[in-house]
């Protein structure tokens, strides 16, 4: 359907996109208002595909056919034998709408005007068109090449022929087409605001450090990144401008809101990598990782308690007791000398003893979510004697793997960031923005998660899931931790969270 590609904007996204076409074999005409960016663009690509061919990735006749299908263009005239049109110019409405008018003027009937944007509304952007039936999003992620995913937005007005046509081209550029209405945020954008507004949620809170919160996100669920590493390196002022457009757009719904934190750090110019300070420190372009504390050293002189129904976790921690030559016990109750561990799933440590009759100043908690092997999570409460503190985190580490000590909270780190993700993740398959499929997918290709929400669900427990932001919200008192009815419906009926709504 699209043999004769035009692209205009010649920045980071347009010369990716003339790149992936010009290499799965289309024409190319790139086009943009300041020609020597044209020319920087076309040095850039010749200078990759160059390392392909030094690589021996690329053959010598295929660089030079690549080139040769990607062409500048002098004038938007020049486009108008072209049967797609994608832009990738600056992100302001206004702009893109008048591009578009000007394009009408030029093209054929049936030449389809895609967009770049990852904020504006396709719809809108399409409103002051004649033919707004042939306006999509086509929305790619940087660097274009190497992220083998594009969004295809379907404006209100799209016509159907020409979204298939898009993900027909897509698939063609080994790129996976994620379909998805003209939504804020579209899909990607939309359901990774949970990842990093419930961090800073935390870190505001005072529950946990930025390096705190980062180690455990690594080492439990295993992304690549923790959060506060992720808005160094996108820049806050970036990631914090998104957070507050979705939140506008979906009218202040609480599930979203931006954190006055993050504004308070981008007004400061703490903005990451871009300014050698953000979350972290670097230097030379290098972060600077500060050193885990080594707590001190203390007598374990107190047997342990443990209050779980799962064989698993008691089995963990007696084994980690074990090492530390400390006792289990295995009353019902625990002794007048046993520091008490507690195992809740969204509810703080103080809810929990309190419901549990335990006594505050020996009780804490430990994350049922870790990856017990690789870094467990300690929660004191206000009422915990520091000794008591000290003696669990010595004896909890004694084999070897590392305790992050953090304060009283609801679904301590992991927990309520991944059931946040979740909770996302199963409301926008709700609301109908992707199929179970497509989101879990497009997820793990745009944003390098490890598994999807859905996934996540299911590895965690879906039941355990939903108790966690039931407690989230019984303790926070806001709806911003409201379960979404999919994922409520498939916990009460036992179903997968990738069940449809309805079996055809
Ligand atoms: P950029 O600033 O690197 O490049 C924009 C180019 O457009 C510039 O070369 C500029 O001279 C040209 N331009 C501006 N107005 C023009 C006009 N009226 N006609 C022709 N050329 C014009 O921007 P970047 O980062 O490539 O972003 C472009 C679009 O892609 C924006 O809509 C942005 O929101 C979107 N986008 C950006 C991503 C990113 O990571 N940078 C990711 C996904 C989408």
């Amino acid at each position: 359907m699209f043999n004769r590609i035009g692209v205009i904007g010649a920045g980071a996204m347009g010369r990716g996109i003339a790149q992936l076409f010009a290499t799965s074999g289309q024409q190319v005409l790139l086009y943009d208002t300041r020609k020597e960016a044209i020319d920087d663009a076309l040095a850039f690509n010749r200078n990759l595909l160059q390392r392909s061919v030094a690589k021996g990735k690329l053959s010598e006749q295929d660089f030079e056919a690549t080139m040769g299908r990607m062409q500048p263009a002098a004038t938007l005239e020049e486009l108008k034998d072209c049967d797609l049109v994608i832009e990738a110019i600056v992100e302001i409405l206004e702009v893109k709408q008048k591009l578009f008018d000007q394009l009408e003027a030029i093209v054929r009937d049936d030449c389809v005007l895609a967009t770049n944007t990852s904020s504006l509304s396709v719809t809108r952007i399409a409103s002051s068109c004649n033919k707004p039936e042939r306006v999509a999003g086509f929305h790619f992620f940087n660097p274009v090449p190497l992220m083998k995913i594009v969004e295809v937005v379907r404006g209100e007005r799209t016509d159907e022929r020409y979204i298939q046509g898009l993900v027909d081209l897509a698939n063609t550029a080994g790129h996976f087409p994620a379909i998805t209405p003209d939504t804020p945020g579209f899909l990607v954008n939309h359901a990774g605001r949970a990842f990093g507004t419930e961090a800073l949620r935390i870190l505001s809170e005072g529950i946990a450090t930025p390096q705190q919160i980062d180690r455990i996100l690594r080492d439990g669920p295993g992304f690549r990144m923790g959060p506060f590493e992720l808005f160094d390196l996108t820049g806050l002022d970036v990631s914090h401008a998104v957070m507050e457009s979705v939140y506008e757009q979906f009218y202040h719904d609480p599930r979203y809101t931006p954190s006055f934190m993050a504004a308070q750090r981008v007004a400061a110019g703490l903005l990451g990598r871009k300014t050698g300070q953000g979350f972290y420190r670097y230097e030379n372009g290098q972060k600077i990782e500060p050193q885990e504390a080594a707590p001190e050293t203390v007598l374990i002189n107190r047997p342990f308690w443990l209050h779980t129904d799962d064989d698993a976790v008691r089995s963990n921690v007696h084994a980690a007791l074990s090492a530390a030559g400390a006792t289990l016990e295995d009353g019902n109750q625990p002794s007048d000398e046993a520091i008490c561990l507690v195992t809740p799933l969204g509810e703080d440590c103080t809810t929990a003893l309190i419901h549990l009759g335990l006594p505050a100043e020996r009780t804490l908690a430990i994350d049922c979510f870790a990856d017990w092997d690789k870094r467990r999570t300690l929660m004191r409460q206000p009422a915990a004697r520091a000794d008591i503190v000290a003696q669990a985190r010595q004896a909890l580490s004694a084999d070897g793997v590392p305790v992050e000590l953090i304060n009283d909270s609801p679904g301590f780190v992991i927990q309520r960031l991944i059931a946040s993700v979740i909770n996302l993740g199963t409301e926008i398959a709700q609301k109908g923005i992707a199929t179970p499929e497509t989101l879990d997918r497009a997820i793990q290709l745009a944003l390098g998660y490890p598994k999807g929400p859905l996934a996540f669900g299911e590895h965690y427990g879906k039941h355990r899931v939903l108790t966690a932001l039931n407690n989230l919200q019984a303790v926070y008192g806001e709806p911003r931790y409201r379960p979404s009815p999919w994922l409520r419906r498939r916990v009460q009926l036992d179903l997968p969270l990738t069940a449809p709504d309805f079996q055809e």
